[in-house]
């Protein structure tokens, strides 16, 4: 069976096709991906509606590349899936639509992939992929949330950011030391040079005893800090504040892992979206985890963003499992707003 997934939730443009077996690991055919970076930088941040429209010219020749690199045709997909939610409602609307269009001109059934599900599969398509059940730690510009994964379908909320999510505490952070959005590899470079402990920011939640997050503090932590470090910041001084501020986050991000690995009594755990590529982040994660004797799993680097691959993978995965609700109605709508755990079939 093939599927041929569509991302288009926020800036950037994804299509893959995915091979599979009803037993055994789905395989990537092919992938394409634009990514609409360049475009909002000039803003600080996306605009929805640049981003739908960049999305609709993008869609097709993405189709276009995927299918010519995988060599099949359109008539050989057996199914075709897309990012039904959460996102950008003009954005998700563009693969949400393409998918549709196509699934009603081929006569092939459509399914709805929920984004952060997505995410949450998409180490599965890694050279080391976990086996169920884990905790999983997603970590996005929109989401921070641990959840208890028992398989694919079953989330259980474990906790969740009561304000800014971990990606956005990097962005904001970043726009504050006047670096381009979006912030985190740009915070994550500048900090490689930078002294961790040369600014004490504060690690909101961290005593709380759950497995929740609060972000909204340290960036007004960190934008006290640039005020009083006035106007013209030495480099190296910049460094330290964005070495500090990601040692902040990092610090949070593993310390409520460890506690949801232990009240849960898992010993896997999952690190998926955008802040997953974080250097510091995997590396304290993978220290803390070998002492414990955790097995930690990450999507491969060009898989932590968002992607084509991980919606094609989620509905492979689904569909396995013959928990793939397919439609062939031709009719659609898109969520904006969608929990991941109301989807969860326990
Ligand atoms: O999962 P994603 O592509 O989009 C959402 O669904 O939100 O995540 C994007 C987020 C952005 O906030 C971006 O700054 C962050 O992931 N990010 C990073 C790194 N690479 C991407 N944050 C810290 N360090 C990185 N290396
Ligand atoms: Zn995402």
């Amino acid at each position: 069976m093939k599927v041929l997934g569509f991302e288009s939730s926020c800036d950037e443009t994804g299509v893959a096709l995915i091979e599979f077996e009803m037993q055994g690991a789905p395989r990537l055919l092919a992938q394409a991906l634009h990514s609409q970076i360049v475009m909002h930088q000039a803003y600080g941040g996306v605009v929805p509606e640049l981003a739908s429209r960049d999305h609709i010219r993008r869609v097709v020749p993405l189709t276009r590349e995927v299918m010519a690199v995988s060599r099949c045709s359109l008539q050989d997909v057996d199914c075709i899936a897309y990012t039904r939610g959460p996102g950008l409602a003009g954005a998700l609307l563009v693969a949400a639509g393409a998918a549709q269009a196509l699934a009603f001109a081929l006569g092939k059934p459509s399914l709805a992939v929920h984004h952060l599900e997505g995410h949450l599969l998409s180490p599965f398509l890694s050279t080391d992929p976990p086996q169920f059940p884990f905790v999983a730690l997603l970590v996005s510009g929109g989401h921070t949330q641990l959840m208890r994964v028992s398989d694919v379908g079953q989330y259980e909320l474990l906790g969740e950011t009561i304000d800014d999510a971990a990606g956005e505490a990097f962005d904001k952070s970043a726009k504050l030391m006047g670096l381009p959005y979006p912030g985190g590899p740009h915070l994550a470079r500048l900090a490689q040079n930078g002294d961790p402990a040369a600014f004490a920011l504060p690690r909101p939640l961290i005593h709380s005893g759950k497995p929740d997050f609060s972000f909204a503090g340290l960036k007004t932590a960190v934008l006290t800090q640039i005020r009083k470090l006035g106007d013209n910041i030495e480099p190296q001084v910049l460094a330290d504040v964005a070495a500090s501020t990601q040692a902040a986050i990092v610090e949070v991000l593993v310390k409520k892992s460890l506690l949801a690995l232990k009240l849960t009594g898992l010993n896997r755990l999952v690190v998926a979206g955008g802040v997953g590529a974080n250097a510091m982040l995997r590396e304290q994660l993978n220290s803390a985890c070998l002492r414990r004797d955790v097995r930690v799993h990450y999507p491969e680097l060009d898989l932590c963003t968002d992607n084509g691959a991980m919606i094609a993978m989620a509905a492979a995965m689904r569909l396995q499992r013959g928990i793939g609700q397919t439609s062939r109605e031709g009719s659609f709508d898109v969520l904006p707003r969608w929990n991941l755990a109301d989807i969860s079939s326990r």
